[in-house]
């Protein structure tokens, strides 16, 4: 799947004249095999020192009794806070020719075009203290936040909404939970710096509920770490599936370029995967990490045509009068189609 979404960036290096230099390092449960760890220091080396990281997804079935140092998982955490990517940007828009596969249905949902910024650096993934004490029968993680921490986040999202439709919407649990009183407090003040931009607080559970109700009155959802992880798995699947979306993780260096979805060990080389989610993983690597809106725009443009053909892969109902593709097939399709590009 990495492979599909590399090829889309040869097709923009051809058609915008641009070269690209693309190493390749493990990381996940590969790298543990071969190295005993998910994020050797060499992978890590590489991507400190790289322009942009795509990654592809992590976690394998096999990991599942490991200690946390032998985790996938562990290494992508490590990984994003390595870089210092504070702020997860996850676009879930609905595609005009996957109306039908929304499980909201009626008019509700057209339009539909949130940009989750999630919190990717603190919360309660990374909190001290934290482990499983099996002989006490007890387990603790810790949720904290720090002022300096939600500011930045607050700012980005702010940033982000002036070049949209203006209005945030920042995601907590302030009924129950001191730090997020503390989120809606900074949060309100970094707000007073952005008047021309509508802020408004909701309550994580409301949120779950209003994303399926009324998934199209939303701009930007500005969330923490857990729920932003929670609320994109659920936006994936209002715009039709998991397998669209792509996220950028971005911060004071290099930015980290990533599908939403997981690696999928079931389907994994079967050429079954939808590629859209990496491709447009790469879309966002062009317009933050190297500043080509342009090759950036052609590439979902690209997605969007080959979608309009009829193309789907198999998580996707087929279209009436397209056909069901795999993996690869649906990649060299948007590549050619950026090849294309006027
Ligand atoms: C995601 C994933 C990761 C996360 C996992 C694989 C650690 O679910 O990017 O949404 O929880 O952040
Ligand atoms: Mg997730």
């Amino acid at each position: 799947m990495s492979e599909a979404a590399l090829a889309v960036l040869d097709a923009v290096g051809e058609r915008f004249a641009v070269g690209f230099e693309a190493s390749r390092h493990p990381v996940g449960w590969t790298a543990v095999l071969q190295s005993g760890s998910p994020l050797p220091d060499a992978t890590l080396e590489a991507c400190r020192n790289a322009e942009a990281v795509f990654l592809g997804a992590v976690g394998h079935p096999d990991a599942d009794g490991e200690p946390p140092e032998r985790r996938p998982e562990t290494g992508l955490l490590k990984l994003r806070r390595a870089l210092g990517c504070y702020a997860n940007l996850r676009p879930a828009r609905l595609y005009t020719a996957l109306r039908e596969q929304s499980p909201v249905s009626g008019a509700r949902e057209e339009g539909t075009d949130l940009l989750l910024v999630r919190e990717l650096a603190g919360g309660l993934y990374y909190g001290e203290p934290r482990g499983w004490d099996r002989e006490a029968g007890r387990a603790v993680n810790t949720l904290v936040y720090t002022r300096p921490e939600i500011e930045r986040i607050a700012r980005m999202a702010f940033e982000l909404a002036r070049v949209r439709r203006r209005h945030v919407v920042s995601i907590d649990k302030a009924n129950v939970l001191d730090v997020s009183r503390l989120w809606r407090a900074v949060v309100s003040e970094v707000g007073r710096g952005y008047p021309d931009v509508r802020l408004d607080h909701m309550l994580v559970d409301r949120a779950a509920m209003e994303l399926v109700v009324r998934p199209s009155a939303w701009d930007v959802w500005l969330t923490p770490n857990l729920f932003g992880d929670i609320l994109s798995d659920e936006a994936g699947a209002v715009v039709g599936s998991l397998g669209l979306l792509g996220s950028a993780s971005l911060g004071d260096g290099v930015g980290l370029y990533e599908p939403v979805h997981g690696s999928a060990p079931d389907i994994a080389g079967e050429d079954r995967a939808n590629p859209v989610g990496a491709i447009v993983s790469v879309a966002l690597l062009l317009r933050h990490s190297f500043g080509l809106g342009d090759a950036a725009d052609a590439v979902e443009a690209a997605v969007e045509d080959a979608l309009n053909e009829g193309l789907r892969t198999a998580d996707l109902q087929p279209a009436g009068g397209g056909r069901t593709v795999g993996t690869q097939a649906f990649a060299r399709a948007v590549a050619e189609a950026v090849r294309s590009t006027t």
